[in-house]
């Protein structure tokens, strides 16, 4: 799989389609009680909105003076008016505040639902993908795309349905009013909808290179931070901090592209309902000097002209919420692009439960490649018995790490098998077989949070003196009762306040706690110094103890008592044999000890 870097804009597999709005209102599926209950407020709310322009006609026709004269029981029609008006403000006030708390609920509620899921779904997808893009890339889907998501249901949605209940209201009410208006509202509609689908369609387009230049600099900015001490040792602060100005930079000006189109859709469309208001207000007066003045005066043309106000309104807002969605389909893209990826390694739909091993480790013609046509591993072949303490040793990139990240299937295999107590292990449920299989790498990782909780992390049913009982197993009980606050220490920016091998430690209390048949030991005590090298042997032999163990270092002295030592290069196992038949074989792992010897 090919990397996208901070520098290069995303290629999304599937652009927005309607399938990506079916499937996110499926997360209000839950909720659709809840919904009829707003939908219903917002059909009472838009009625209550129509009522004002029908009052304003009232009030023309059975309160003001007609030709001079008063008008017989104005008084009381003015009273009447006036409290239906009272009424309809307090139901509009009572209506939208109870929508707006439930929707924010719901819509809060619902985009929690959908960032567990992605993060869900981050937590099953495997190496390859990390492998792909750099982690901001990935952070701010969850974060700001997921954010900017909820105003969809809060506000966006509601809004919409609210809008188009307006228009239709209008529609109906211009009808009961003055049916031979209506077709000149109508109009009003067409001219519309056409610029506004262009714009739109524009404004898709620089959403979505928007998004692009904001992922590029939030990978850029989450890089940095994980890599601020290199930053500091090579004095590339300044220089990165140009790199940054100008992600910043690219970033503004596809906004302001972008703001260009959602401006332009505004204006527009609001010039082009002015002209047609005025237009059915000159058709509407030319229609009052031919009609029954009974049936078009001017208290219809005011209450008309306020009904065509409210559809102005209604169209401007759909726009601008139609303008925010159209933004937001392009964080749905995203947001769907990660939660249809499928994990390259899964659990297979009848794949079983890893019984208790005792630790044989099989590996059959194994064939494995990161990129198609390059193998770094070819037809490997090996035989592990339970408890056996293997040793890999070779060249820097020789693949030793690889062919420990196959049996735990951080990768899988091409060609051949992998088998542990006889079980195929693409056969076996992942959580049941990295239980009994567990691996520890050189670049450990410690959490932020307390040294215990780090401990604990691979059992968190541990009691304390179990997690204390693992330290001491490793020899991390002293130093850490040294720190001020003993296991309680809070660990912070992954642990840099203890030196390498002290985090190396705390990661093998962490494995053993686990208590795995199969151990796997990436450089695992590479950091830790040679003074207390007797305390590592030791260690490693009361450890590794009844399990099977693959182990590889640099450091040859660590694994001189192995049962076995597999010399790796040349895609794989060269020389295989004890420490004393390999230094008798003179090959490649005796120059290896030589070389190391001086
Ligand atoms: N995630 C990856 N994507 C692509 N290629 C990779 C990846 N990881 C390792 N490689 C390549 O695979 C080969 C074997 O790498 P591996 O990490 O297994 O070597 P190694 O023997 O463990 O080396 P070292 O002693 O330096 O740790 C190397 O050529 C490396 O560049
Ligand atoms: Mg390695």
């Amino acid at each position: 799989m090919s990397r996208n870097l901070y520098y290069e804009d995303e290629m999304m597999e599937r652009s927005f389609n309607f399938a990506m709005i079916r499937n996110i209102l499926q997360y209000a599926k839950k909720y659709k009680k809840t919904y009829a209950l707003v939908m219903g407020f917002l059909v009472l709310t838009s009625v209550l909105s129509m009522l004002p322009a029908y009052l304003n006609m009232q009030i023309i026709n059975r309160v003001l003076p007609k030709d001079g004269e008063l008008l017989p029981n104005f008084k009381i029609s003015a009273v009447i008016i006036i409290s239906i008006w009272s009424t309809v403000i307090i139901g509009q006030v009572v209506a939208t505040y109870i929508n707006n708390r439930v929707t924010l609920r719901l819509g809060n509620s619902i985009v929690c639902e959908l960032r567990k899921d992605m993060f869900d779904k981050l937590m099953q997808l495997s190496f390859d993908y990390y492998d792909s893009r750099p982690s901001g890339k990935i952070l701010v889907r969850i974060t700001t795309y997921c954010d900017e998501i909820t105003q969809i249901f809060v506000d966006h949605l509601t809004n919409i349905i609210m809008n188009l209940f307006n228009m239709i209201f209008t529609l109906v009410f211009v009808c009961f009013t003055e049916i031979r208006l209506m077709g000149w509202v109508m109009l009003v509609e067409l001219p519309m909808l056409v610029i506004v689908y262009i714009l739109i369609r524009n404004l898709q387009r620089c959403a979505r290179i928007t998004r692009n230049k904001n992922s590029n600099r939030t990978a850029f900015v989450a890089e940095d931070i994980n890599g601020i001490d290199v930053i500091h040792a090579f004095n590339r602060e300044d220089l990165n901090g140009d790199i940054i100005y100008n992600l910043t930079d690219q970033c503004t000006k596809a906004f302001m592209m972008e703001t260009h189109f959602r401006e332009a859709i505004f204006p527009m469309s609001h010039g082009i309902i002015r002209i047609c208001c005025m237009i059915v207000i000159y058709v509407a007066s030319f229609l009052m000097i031919q009609s029954d003045p009974t049936t078009l005066n001017l208290g219809v043309i005011v209450s008309v002209t306020t009904y065509m106000q409210t559809f102005a309104e209604a169209v401007f807002n759909l726009c601008q919420r139609f303008q925010n969605i159209t933004t937001l389909t392009t964080n749905l893209e995203r947001i769907f692009e990660l939660m249809y990826e499928e994990p390259a390694i899964q659990d297979k739909a009848d794949a079983k439960e890893l019984p208790q091993i005792t630790g044989a480790v099989r590996y059959e013609d194994v064939t494995f490649s990161y990129l198609e046509g390059e193998p770094v591993l070819e037809h490997v072949n090996l035989d592990v018995k339970p408890g056996e303490m293997i040793a890999l040793v070779g060249p820097t990139g020789a693949g030793k790490t690889t062919m420990v990240s196959l049996l735990s299937r951080f990768y899988d295999c091409q060609g051949g098998h992998i088998y542990v107590d006889g079980h195929d292990i693409k056969e076996v449920t992942l959580e049941s077989l990295r239980r009994q299989v567990a691996t520890m790498m050189q670049d450990t990782f410690l959490f932020s949070r307390e040294i215990i909780e780090n401990i604990r992390f691979s059992k968190p049913e541990a009691t304390d003196e179990e997690c204390m009982e693992a330290a001491k197993k490793v020899y991390a009980h002293d130093f850490i009762m040294q720190m001020p606050k003993g296991y309680h220490t809070v660990l912070t920016k992954q642990g840099s306040e203890l030196s390498g091998g002290q985090r190396q430690l705390i990661s093998f209390a962490r494995m053993i706690l686990a208590d795995p048949k199969v151990i796997i030991l990436d450089e695992a005590t590479s950091n830790i110094d040679s003074d207390t090298e007797a305390q590592i042997q030791e260690m490693m032999h009361t450890v590794l103890k009844g399990r099977t163990s693959f182990v590889i270092a640099h450091r040859l002295s660590t694994i001189q008592k192995a049962d076995r030592i597999l010399f790796i290069d040349e895609k794989g196992i060269v020389e295989a044999g004890s420490h004393e038949e390999l230094m008798e074989k003179k090959g490649r792992y005796y120059q290896l000890v030589q070389k190391q010897n001086g």
